[in-house]
């Protein structure tokens, strides 16, 4: 028997997958969950439940679905839920048939890699809320290029900013699943931590909602010489560099708009009991600009061979000179900005 405590549960793992690493992105679900003040949530592939009990225990969620497709997981689920005494309601399905089948106020999809395969049916059944987590990192931002564009028709790109890539490769699958069922995303909070990208959408029902989405999608146009990249709402690039003249290379379709809602993202702060490590997380997310991707200022330095003075100066410099500029949580050497690179680059060398 192997017991083990995770927030307010108590629970077995034999004959289920348990990745104790992975407790920061479940405390902040159980924080997301009690700040949007869900009813009814459907943890789709359960293992031994941890996520979906912590879930009804912490965010006190009424109506809480445990579910997986094993048979051992199922065995699991039940005795966990009976030895916290809570009253969720276990099953041992295929998620993808359960999807097809029920509606739920909010799914959360926590596959074995890719949650691609379950994001036609985890977008029908989502009525309000849909979570996402993927640890196939290496599809995601471009370093398994092949297995990219199959699992997410895009063409992703492996760039200084690949964490961010990542993000707005599965965004924007994500946005095109749910527009094809008149949907749409509203993203509330983003964040790529360890080798996982996790992501928390509002869904808005309505296919002119979705139409308007859909022009959140874009590409982005990159130059692997000086690191500068620019922005298309079209798969056109100009095919040279604006800063330097070396050929670009294309990415996308992705996901350009916001990613974060730092009002969501402080009602979550706002609840009690979230880990130090958690609170810097959110924290960060919620101050970051919403200019997408960004630029590595070691990177930077290294290509025009300066020292790296330090980033909290670069960003003020910035700012001072009228443009958005942040830290990000995808890097803790990104550089986020409305700024072109070369105004970057001058904000870089000392005066
Ligand atoms: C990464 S684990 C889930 C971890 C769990 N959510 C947690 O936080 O500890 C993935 C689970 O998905 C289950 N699974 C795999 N394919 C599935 C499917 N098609 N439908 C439902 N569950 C599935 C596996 O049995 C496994 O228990
Ligand atoms: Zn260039």
């Amino acid at each position: 028997m192997t017991q083990h405590t995770e927030g307010a549960i108590t629970f077995e793992t034999e004959g289920a997958f348990y990745n104790p690493k992975m407790m920061l992105n479940r405390d902040i679900g159980v924080t997301m969950s009690r700040a949007l003040g869900l009813t009814e949530y459907l943890d789709a592939m359960s293992a031994s439940g941890i996520r979906g009990l912590r879930v009804a225990r912490e965010a006190g969620v009424e109506n809480v679905a445990l579910n997986d497709v094993s048979p051992q997981a199922y065995e699991l689920l039940v005795k966990n839920v009976a030895e916290n005494d809570l009253a969720c309601t276990v099953s041992c399905r295929n998620a993808n048939i359960l999807l097809h089948e029920q509606h739920f106020q909010a799914v959360d999809l926590d596959p074995f890699g890719s949650p691609s395969p379950y994001l036609p049916a985890a977008s029908r059944s989502a009525l309000n809320y849909l979570f996402i987590t993927a640890t196939d990192t290496a599809p995601l931002c471009g370093a398994h290029l092949k297995s990219g564009i199959r699992k997410y028709m895009t063409m992703p790109l492996r760039t200084d900013y690949h964490r961010e890539m990542g993000a707005r490769v599965l965004l924007g699958l994500a946005a095109r699943e749910l527009a094809r069922l008149d949907k749409s995303p509203v993203p509330m909070l983003t964040h790529v931590t360890d080798h996982y990208v996790r992501t928390y959408l509002r869904v808005i029902k309505g296919a002119k909602a979705a139409d308007k989405c859909l022009k959140s999608l874009g590409y982005v146009e990159h130059c692997r010489s000086c690191g500068g990249f620019v922005l298309l709402s079209d798969p056109y690039p100009k095919g040279v560099c604006g800063h330097c003249r070396a050929a670009t290379t294309l990415a996308g379709p992705l996901w350009l708009g916001r990613i974060q809602e730092p009002d969501i993202i402080h009602m979550a702060l706002a609840c009690q009991g979230l880990s130090p490590r958690a609170e810097k997380l959110l924290r960060t997310c919620a101050s970051e600009v919403e200019a997408p991707m960004y630029y590595d200022h070691h990177s930077i330095c290294e290509r025009l061979n300066i020292t790296p003075g330090k980033i909290d100066d670069i960003v003020e410099r910035l700012r001072l000179n009228g443009r958005q500029a942040s830290r990000t949580h995808f890097n803790g050497l990104g550089i986020k900005t409305d700024a072109t690179l070369q105004e970057v680059e001058v904000a870089l060398k000392p005066a």
